[in-house]
């Protein structure tokens, strides 16, 4: 049968092409060639009728078997190529790829170096609550009922038609509440730093609606002023170096008495004046005093015994002055140019 003869010569042929596939692309050609639509093969299964009738069955099973076994064969040869190219690519002597390192948040770093710095002087740590009550946030520390700081403006309230002064119905606007919790707690003598976040209804160049504060107390029978004076200083000469001049300048918070603000030397101009002191040579880095007889009667302590200095100050602007960032907004855009420099 002539037929078979052609089918047998044509499988040996396509066993020899495939043999002699060397790349995937002569392996694709084959078999456009030999299994594609315009085959020999498939020609002879699409004419299958030009045949006898009781030839046909025998010419069909012949063709798709020669069709099953030889497209099959053709497959495990590219299969094997490509494992064996992927193996060859790869380099076990390469370096891998570069595992990419995060770092702390320049504020995280910054309130940390804030803590450790009074640790090492002999400070505890200790933390209250972000939700406040007016009682708390105001009252205890000796604010007077009409204070402008309880104004909306600056006070984000939870429930202002609240008028239950122990319910938590504000976000704090300071870590100094945590002086009342933690004089109610605790006997003195002690003394601890607060850090913490605060929240002011604010937003400009320096100011977020949310930001990082560190508070101070120091209280016992025998603190003056010159501890407050010595403690502070010794800080400040330990974040910004010891070359600064430090300026203690009489001020007012209702929660102390006699307040002060903490001035440092420009660490920008070194004081002789720029833009970022206003030309001053001095910048405002924290608020501090002795602790308000009023604020130890919140606490229940008799203000005839006890003594105290309590200080407190904003970690975004030591960072910016630290880093020297004139935008206090960049510290919350997650920005990784931004980010990456602290590193
Ligand atoms: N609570 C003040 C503020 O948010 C900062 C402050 C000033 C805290 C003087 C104190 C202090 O403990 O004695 O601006």
């Amino acid at each position: 049968m002539e037929i078979k003869q052609k089918l047998a010569d044509l499988a040996r042929t396509i066993e020899e092409d495939i043999a002699k596939t060397s790349d995937l692309a002569s392996m694709e050609d084959i078999r456009i060639k030999h299994f594609g639509k315009k085959s020999e093969l498939l020609e002879i299964l699409k004419n299958i009728k030009n045949y006898q009738p009781e030839e046909r069955p025998v010419i069909g099973q012949v063709a798709n078997k020669i069709k099953n076994i030889l497209t099959e064969k053709l497959n495990n040869k590219k299969i094997n190529f490509q494992a064996k190219q992927q193996k060859e690519s790869l380099d076990s002597t390469l370096d891998g790829n570069p595992f990419v390192r995060g770092s702390l948040h320049p504020i995280t770093t910054v309130k940390a170096q804030i803590v450790n710095i009074f640790q090492k002087l002999g400070f505890g740590i200790s933390e209250g609550p972000d939700m406040e009550t007016d009682y708390y946030n105001f009252t205890s520390l000796n604010f007077p009922h009409d204070h402008p700081a309880r104004d909306e403006q600056d006070t984000f309230f939870l429930d202002k038609n609240d008028k239950d002064e122990n319910k938590p119905l504000l976000l704090r606007t300071h870590t100094s509440p945590v002086q009342i919790r933690y004089m109610k707690a605790h006997k003195p003598p002690f003394q601890i730093v607060v850090p913490g976040t605060v929240y002011r209804s604010d937003s400009d160049v320096s100011h977020t609606p949310m930001f990082h504060q560190v508070e101070g107390l120091a209280v016992g029978e025998n603190i003056t002023f010159a501890n407050l004076k010595w403690i502070l200083s010794e800080f400040l000469y330990q974040m910004f170096g010891s070359s600064i001049d430090i300026r203690f300048r009489p001020s007012f918070f209702p929660f102390t008495e006699p307040s002060v603000e903490v001035d440092i030397s420009c660490v920008i101009c070194g004081g002789t004046g720029c833009r970022v002191c206003k030309n001053s040579g001095w910048l405002e880095i924290l608020g501090a005093g002795m602790v308000h007889p009023n604020v130890f009667k919140s606490a229940g302590y008799d203000p005839e015994y006890i003594q105290g200095f309590a200080f407190g100050m904003g970690v975004e602007r030591v960072a910016m002055l630290k880093y020297e960032i004139n935008d206090i907004r960049l510290f919350y855009e997650n920005d990784l140019r931004f980010l990456k420099q602290f590193r």
